[in-house]
């Protein structure tokens, strides 16, 4: 059996460590790779924003199933060439990654299919929107409605930012991806991700995690893709996790309605209100670092869950889950998420995974012609530790954290201290 994961990410890092535990025994490819994937599957040096260049790498290389990672080769249209060529596919196709990849589509789906989330209102010229912000107070949301790498959404603390943010989109910062600006109502609450294995029938949970979006410790300073991440996450209880998996059974039943069928991991990113969960947005893919702590402690084989999500057999599976906690420091190079340095060597990540529990993610590396590693990306690695309860996981990562060393890294302290708080007002 071989399977090729795209992406290069500390996502597919850990899903090619998860497919690899499988009784089946597969052989990995992952394109690109990075420093980490290396040594569990190999590296394809293909150009995955084509995806043409990823079904011809195929034609000479057969595979079994394609897993995409990132959400830009499936908006693009990946998974409907592989299923033209006969080639299974994890990931949807372009007409359900749409759901990431407009945010006013996934919005009118969520309003005609009557799913909770904020009051907004979209616009394609820029005095429009000006006028709409003249009759609305802060704190607003003003998200650029295509993909923007992250960077597309600003949470405007009073009405200058929020102006600012809507003439950054229509005077083009993020290209095309400005053209329609959505403007949003804020939801107060904490944050949580849930994704489901989904093949546009059965829709199979994960495990709620809870990720860290700002750069500094405390939720302050700019946002970034993502700076750590904690499983389970102790504000969920039993009502909410049914609330927002009963938002995702009427999100992936919407779709199927409306004609499209999906398959693979759809991601829920919800905010808990006083008056429920509601949604923030829908990714088509994987989280990124969330599937670092979610997939460690999935028991299932993924490649069964994988081949059952391609081949519409999702009904037939059952997922189980080790009971314990997981915790994931990002660990980013200086200046991130701004501009930053690469090709800095970096020591203490076999030293680091000696400690119990522990799995050194890669995100941004390269392995050097002599075999170092070397940065290579913002976010350049991912400390996980999985333990039975949250104070061990966090104290096994950050013990971790403290064996690896590059010039300028930097990371949170306070990764599953909002879960250990949680925990102790129960
Ligand atoms: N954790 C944020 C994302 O995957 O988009």
């Amino acid at each position: 059996m071989r399977i090729l994961v795209i992406g290069g990410g500390g996502r597919e890092h850990a899903i090619v460590s998860a497919l690899s535990r499988s009784a089946h025994k597969p052989e990995l490819f992952c394109a690109p790779g990075n420093g980490g994937t290396a040594a569990l599957s190999i590296n394809a040096a293909i150009t995955i924003e084509d995806p043409a260049n990823v079904v011809e790498w195929i034609e000479r290389n057969p595979v079994d199933l394609v897993v995409v990672g990132p959400e830009g080769p499936l908006v693009v249209g990946l998974a409907n060439l592989l299923e033209a060529a006969g080639i299974p596919c994890f990931g949807p196709k372009a007409s359900g990654a749409h759901l990431e990849g407009s945010k006013l589509f996934a919005k009118e789906l969520m309003e005609r299919r009557g799913i909770p989330t904020g009051r907004a209102a979209a616009f394609e010229a820029k005095e429009a929107a000006l006028a709409y912000l003249a009759e609305q107070a802060a704190p607003i949301v003003v998200k650029a409605d295509g993909l923007a790498a992250g960077k597309g959404v600003t949470v405007a603390m009073d009405m200058d930012a929020a102006r600012d943010a809507v003439k950054e989109c229509f005077d083009g910062r993020f290209g095309p991806a400005g053209e329609v600006v959505v403007i949003e109502e804020y939801l107060e609450g904490p944050e949580c991700s849930l994704l489901a294995f989904t093949d546009g029938e059965t829709v199979l949970p994960m495990l709620p995690a809870q990720d860290h979006k700002r750069a500094l410790d405390g939720d302050e300073g700019p946002n970034t893709g993502g700076m750590g991440v904690y499983t389970p996450v102790p504000v969920v209880d039993a009502a909410t996790l049914a609330a927002m998996t009963d938002i995702l059974e009427r999100t992936v039943a919407g779709m199927r309605e409306e004609g499209i069928d999906y398959r693979g991991v759809l991601y829920g990113g919800f905010i808990l209100t006083a008056g429920g969960p509601k949604v923030l947005e829908y990714n088509a893919r994987f989280g990124d670092p969330e599937t670092q702590v979610v997939l460690p402690l999935l028991k299932t084989d993924l490649v069964d869950v994988m081949f059952a999500t391609a081949e519409k057999r999702l009904s037939e599976v059952t997922l189980s889950w080790r009971g314990d906690a997981a915790v994931s420091v990002v660990l980013a190079s200086g200046g991130y998420p701004n501009d930053y340095l690469s090709d800095l060597p970096i020591t203490g990540v076999a030293d680091a995974e000696k400690v119990p529990g522990v799995t050194v993610f890669h995100a941004g590396t390269r392995l050097a012609h002599d075999g170092t590693l070397l940065t290579a990306g913002g976010r350049v690695l991912d400390v996980t530790a999985v333990a039975p309860n949250m104070a061990e996981a966090r104290e096994r990562a950050y013990e971790a954290v403290g064996r690896i060393s590059f010039e300028g890294m930097h990371y949170r302290t306070d990764i599953g201290l909002k879960a250990l708080q949680a925990l102790e007002e129960a």
